[in-house]
Formats: structure tokens, sequence, C-alpha cells
């Protein structure tokens, strides 16, 4: 998975976001699914995340998926200054665990859309897959190991249950 060839960005707001957003980086792995990880900022790094939001169309980038926390604004900083599909993660690093960040992402107006998905590790993980799910209308062989990918959901929790 080298640098150059990532269809997918995973952006995070400060590295203390890491530990939730690494189950979106193992599932994207697991899928599969070309990727670069950054840590930019809308607020303490705000040329460089809009030189990279800017940049990614041409870098190759097709999705970016950006987490962040407390006034989460990074998704929708992002979203635009892009015409990529950008999925915004809300992480539950504040002391409102999260309620902020969900809101501030998932609450664009009218005309630049964040898919947001739910807050903390399970959407971390969730945003791999909608991204998977994005790039597999383009792509079979993405299409084919997300069916794989559900198979497995399934066999596991038959699994689980005794079935
Ligand atoms: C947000 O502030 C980041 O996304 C992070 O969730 C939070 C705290 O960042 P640090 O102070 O830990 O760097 O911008």
């Amino acid at each position: 998975m080298t640098e150059e060839k990532a269809l997918v960005a995973v952006v995070m707001g400060s590295a203390s976001d890491a530990d939730v957003m690494r189950g979106c980086i193992e599932t994207l792995k697991e899928l599969g699914i070309s990727h670069q990880v950054k840590v930019l900022s809308g607020h303490r790094t705000p040329d460089a995340a809009r030189q990279y939001a800017m940049s990614a169309s041409s870098l190759g980038i097709e999705v970016i998926i950006a987490g962040a926390g407390w006034a989460a604004h990074l998704a929708g900083f992002i979203a635009g200054l892009t015409p990529l599909p950008v999925i915004g993660v809300p992480i539950d690093s504040s002391p409102l665990n999260g309620m902020d960040s969900l809101l501030s992402t998932v609450q664009m107006p009218p005309g630049i859309p964040v898919a947001t998905v739910s807050i903390g590790k399970g959407g971390a993980k969730n945003a791999a897959v909608l991204a998977a799910q994005i790039l597999a209308l383009k792509y079979p062989a993405v299409a084919e190991r997300l069916l794989n990918y559900r198979r497995q959901l399934t066999q596991k929790a038959l699994e689980a249950s005794g079935i």
C-alpha cells in the first residue's frame, strides 16, 4: 500500500485521536484498500489542512475519512475544499464524550455534506466499511472483499450464538 497509490485518506485532528482511528486503519487493511494517514487540524494547522484537502483529488484519493473531537470542524472544513466524498468520525475525546463532535460533524448546512458515522471506535471501523462501499461501485475486487467481510461477520455471529 504505497502512498502514491492511496485511494483513501485517513485524516485525524490530533495524534491523540490515533487510538480511536486505529480500527479504521485496521479495517481498511483487512479490506485491502490502499490508504494514507495524516494528522491535520482545522485550527492548529489550517494552512496544511487546506493544502492537503485541495490536492487530495489530484493525488488520486477517492474518499476522505476525517476524525476529530471536541468542536470537530475538520471533516466539514475538508468537505468545503474538495469535491471528494468525506466521511466524518466523531471522536469521543472531550468531557462531553463525543456528543459535541457528533453534532459538529453531522450538522453540515445544505450543499456540503459530511457522511457521519457513529461516535468513537465503532464509527471509525464503519468509516472504513463505508469508504469500501463507495469504492466498491468502481472496483469489483473491493466489492468481492466486502462480501467476504460480511460473510465473516455473519459466520462469527452464528458461531457466537451456537447456531
Ligand atoms: C481535536 O481536539 C482533536 O481531534 C482531538 O480529538 C482533540 C484533542 O486534541 P489534543 O489536545 O489531544 O491534541 O482537535
